[in-house]
């Protein structure tokens, strides 16, 4: 990965930054409807969100120590959301395309592979933290289950009914499929 060749390509493609980030969210919703109820009716303040994003991600990107903590930070909001792993390279292919599109005919093997690689760290990181974030949640839910004489049982409302419940009540504003 050059991180030079990169910022240089997000500086050429930053120009229609806000075209790019429509045309991802285009080029996400056609290739996966299922995840459009997920998301808003308007698209524009997480486009200008994104763009800013990863504004800050390549300005960053030859600076692991300050990255890695944008990155987790970002990830345990996506964890909130409800946002898990299987989202994550549809989301990139779209982010890829859009990329690509933007940059025109200067787009090649080396700037899929920068992108790529960039991409597939920031996921790590993300995902790891969103992971992190929803067992604290799990943790916490646990412990505020009310106690009953003897251990929960499935059968009578335990803690399986709990988390039965809990699952589709708290995936996150529109649900993630
Ligand atoms: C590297 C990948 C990603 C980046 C950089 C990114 C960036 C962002 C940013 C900056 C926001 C604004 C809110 C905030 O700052 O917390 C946001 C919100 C959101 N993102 Fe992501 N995201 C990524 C991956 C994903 C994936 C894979 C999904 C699911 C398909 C997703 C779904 C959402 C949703 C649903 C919201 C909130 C919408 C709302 O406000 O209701 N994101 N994202």
């Amino acid at each position: 990965m050059d991180p030079q060749r990169l910022k240089a390509n997000f500086a050429l493609v930053g120009e229609k930054g806000e075209d790019l980030v429509a045309y991802f969210y285009a080029d996400l919703f056609r290739r996966a409807p299922h995840l459009r109820g997920a998301f808003p009716p308007s698209t524009a303040r997480l486009q200008r969100k994104l763009l800013e994003a990863l504004a800050h991600i390549v300005s960053l990107v030859d600076d692991p120590p300050a990255l890695v903590p944008y990155l987790r930070d970002l990830g345990r909001r996506h964890g909130d959301l409800g946002v898990a792993n299987e989202h994550y390279p549809r989301f990139g292919a779209s982010l890829l395309a859009a990329l690509a599109h933007f940059t025109g005919p200067g787009w090649n093997d080396d700037l899929e592979s920068d992108w790529a690689t960039v991409y597939s760290f920031a996921v790590q990181i993300m995902a790891e933290a969103a992971s992190e974030r929803v067992a604290e949640r799990e943790a916490e839910r646990a412990a505020t289950v009310p106690r009953q004489d003897g251990p929960p049982r499935a059968e009578n409302g335990g803690l399986e009914r709990v988390a039965a419940g809990r699952t589709a009540a708290e995936r996150g504003p529109g649900g993630f499929p």
